[in-house]
């Protein structure tokens, strides 16, 4: 992937964003959009993997037939809202290896503090797909990259639902190599941080929780 910013401006996905964003949609209704657009994302995010051929025989003859080239994918979900987009996803591409990196903002700080690691072997040799619905403030996002960058991984695409400008900007000065892939960039982020006009908090969206 050269850019280092994509928008995936598909009609499906910007009508599916659409009612996402809309604050009557269901939790019901939000969490299968969520499935339906996560999917369109994943067949965007995997059009650069590498290639190869296999031999293999059809009915009529044989044939040098492309498939995906390396190891399987590793998709990395940042909790907990991650996970809503890791579903749809592995429905697409059911044997990538999954991990999960959890973190919190310490209130004094401010700073990321990682209270769960866990990600597949052998990163060094996979395309490691981060995903998180929100790119914000960035910090996070960031910090997450720094920890999959330190257990090994080089080959990194970070995949969100709607980022920010300044979520943006942040992942390009701490992560140049990594390219971003998104639905949308929307305008700003409000005083607390969150994205505008953005659909709200994506975790309690998706599960419900408010
Ligand atoms: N996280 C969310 O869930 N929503 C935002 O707008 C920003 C961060």
């Amino acid at each position: 992937m050269s850019q280092h910013l994509t928008i995936v401006e598909h009609p499906l996905v910007q009508h599916k964003l659409t009612l996402m964003r809309e604050k009557d949609t269901s939790t019901k209704s939000f969490r299968q959009l969520l499935r339906e657009i996560s999917l369109l994302l994943a067949y965007e995010v995997t059009r650069g993997l590498p290639m190869t051929t296999r031999r293999i025989e059809t009915p009529m003859c044989e044939m040098d037939a492309p498939v995906i080239d390396g190891k399987k994918l590793a998709l990395i979900s940042i909790l907990r809202a991650g996970n809503g987009l890791l579903d749809g996803i592995l429905e697409l591409i059911p044997a990538a290896r999954v991990g999960f990196v959890g973190l919190y903002r310490d209130e004094e700080t401010l700073k990321p503090v990682q209270y769960y690691f866990k990600v597949p072997t052998g990163l060094d040799e996979r395309v490691t797909i981060l995903v998180d619905p929100m790119l914000a403030t960035g910090n996070s996002s960031a910090a997450a990259v720094d920890l999959v960058k330190q257990a090994g991984a080089t080959n990194i695409i970070f995949l969100c639902l709607l980022a920010a400008p300044e979520g943006v900007a942040r992942m390009r000065e701490a992560h140049p190599d990594v390219p971003i892939v998104t639905a949308s960039l929307d305008e700003r982020l409000d005083e607390r941080g969150y994205i505008v006009p953005g659909l709200g908090d994506a975790g309690d969206r998706m599960f419900g929780t408010k």
